[in-house]
């Protein structure tokens, strides 16, 4: 067993709907075997387990690790693009990229700048779109396995529109697929995704191949794109028929509980319904949308409806692995909303980035934040003396002031230490 002693932050009760941050000052966390057994005043705690190892945090800010619920592996080099809409932006930018995970070795190399990418930025958690390749998969669920990291991912499955050389059939997506997930899925933390890219990209047939790999892995989840940009939206319609998008893949099967959909920047009002009756999430993902322009979220509706949204970097359309940059852009975005904005604090930002992902993930009993009863996934914020996060903190009224300083000021830099189930990640970078 183990004393984690600090300051702890977290957000267990949903200030969505009406629960406080949580904060606490000298607390001791008893973590045995990666699970919290017992939390309380650091005295009260200590007196109760004098002899075991205590590992002192204070000084710093102790969060849940982060849950990103929606991010891109293969296009980690391909951040920065700029002046595109998004089917432009796919074309130019990020699908050449994306073409050269045919070449194992090159996907290998990313796959490990991408999990010490998200481990660097306090992620403990992630649903990953992964590769159109499965050998490249492979390499992604062997670097997440080598870290650590709680990673659902799959083979990533179009047969139409996009480039030729990322193309599949049903039939091979449904064969590669589960060939996978008998890999990877319930291996360590890995779990499998099915992930056809977009229903732009894909055939009623690919869709219904994807629905029959679903009903086959219990456990599995379900991730694609959803309502992101204008022209798209036009395009899918065109492509079915006139319906809507969240249809093309209810048609299947594929709107339920399990179902992460990212961006929804444009639903109709029947779409919201539909996604808040399946239970289905939508991950935003503020600075993707920024820049290609998709447009601003519409956080009230969806909350209005009753939809359950989450966190996502969207990294390579967005501007890097941190979810405090999102959590800051996605506060930004409410803000230009004006009248139709829903403000946010920054107790919403901690939860959108911890909890509300943890459930979106089907992780919520496990992680999202630091009760007795889930497993230790977090982070230590201690920025360097004299840093702009540092002099912020010290100039706070109070914790949940200090945490809009984290958000606004902080940055991977001012990460000290990242822990899953009670283990200090190892990512050989030697920074966590
Ligand atoms: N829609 C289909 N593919 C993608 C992608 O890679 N990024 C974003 N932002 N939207 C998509
Ligand atoms: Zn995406």
């Amino acid at each position: 067993m183990t004393l984690f002693r600090g300051t702890f932050l977290d957000t267990p009760d949903n200030p969505f709907t009406g629960g406080k941050l949580r904060v606490g000052t000298d607390v001791a966390l008893v973590v045995k075997d990666g699970l919290i057994v017992a939390r309380g005043p650091f005295e009260e705690i200590r007196g109760a387990h004098p002899a075991e190892h205590i590992v002192d945090l204070t000084g710093g800010l102790v969060l849940p690790g982060f849950v990103d619920t929606h991010v891109h592996f293969p296009q980690i080099r391909a951040v920065g693009g700029m002046g595109m809409p998004l089917l432009e932006w796919l074309d130019k930018y990020a699908l050449p990229e994306e073409a050269r995970m045919a070449d194992a070795a090159y996907a290998s190399s990313v796959a490990d700048e991408f999990v010490r990418g998200l481990a660097a930025a306090g992620t403990t958690s992630a649903l990953v779109f992964g590769a159109h390749y499965a050998e490249a998969v492979d390499t992604l669920f062997t670097a997440a396995s080598r870290v650590g990291l709680r990673i659902t991912s799959g083979l990533v499955v179009s047969d139409r529109i996009i480039r030729e050389d990322l193309l599949t059939t049903p039939e091979r997506a449904y064969d590669e697929s589960l060939a996978l997930a008998s890999r990877w899925h319930g291996v360590g933390r890995n779990r499998y995704a099915v992930t056809p890219r977009f229903s732009l990209s894909c055939t009623d047939e690919l869709l219904a191949s994807c629905q029959r790999v679903l009903e086959e892995i219990p456990g599995a989840l379900f991730t694609s794109h959803l309502n992101e940009n204008e022209a798209e939206i036009a395009a899918v319609a065109e492509l079915f028929g006139g319906s809507d998008y969240v249809s093309t893949y209810e048609r299947h099967g594929l709107v339920d509980h399990r179902s992460v959909f990212a961006h929804n920047v444009h639903p109709t009002d029947v779409e919201l319904k539909l996604l808040a009756e399946s239970g289905a999430t939508v991950a935003h993902c503020p600075t993707s949308n920024a820049v290609l322009g998709s447009g601003l979220f519409p956080l009230g509706r969806h909350l209005d409806h009753g939809v359950h949204v989450a966190l996502g970097s969207d990294v390579g359309a967005g501007t890097g692995f941190s979810l405090l940059k999102e959590g800051l852009q996605a506060y930004f975005c409410q803000q230009l909303l004006g009248d139709h904005g829903h403000p946010l604090s920054s107790a919403h930002l901690l939860h959108l980035a911890t909890a509300a992902g943890a459930k979106a993930l089907g992780l919520g009993a496990d992680v999202g934040d630091l009760s007795v009863g889930k497993r230790f996934d977090a982070q230590l914020l201690r920025p360097l003396d004299g840093s702009p996060l540092a002099v912020g903190i010290e100039h706070a009224s109070d914790a949940e002031d200090t945490l809009a300083r984290v958000f606004t000021l902080g940055t991977p830099a001012d990460i000290r230490a990242v822990w899953i189930d009670g283990q200090l990640l190892n990512d050989s970078s030697g920074k966590v």
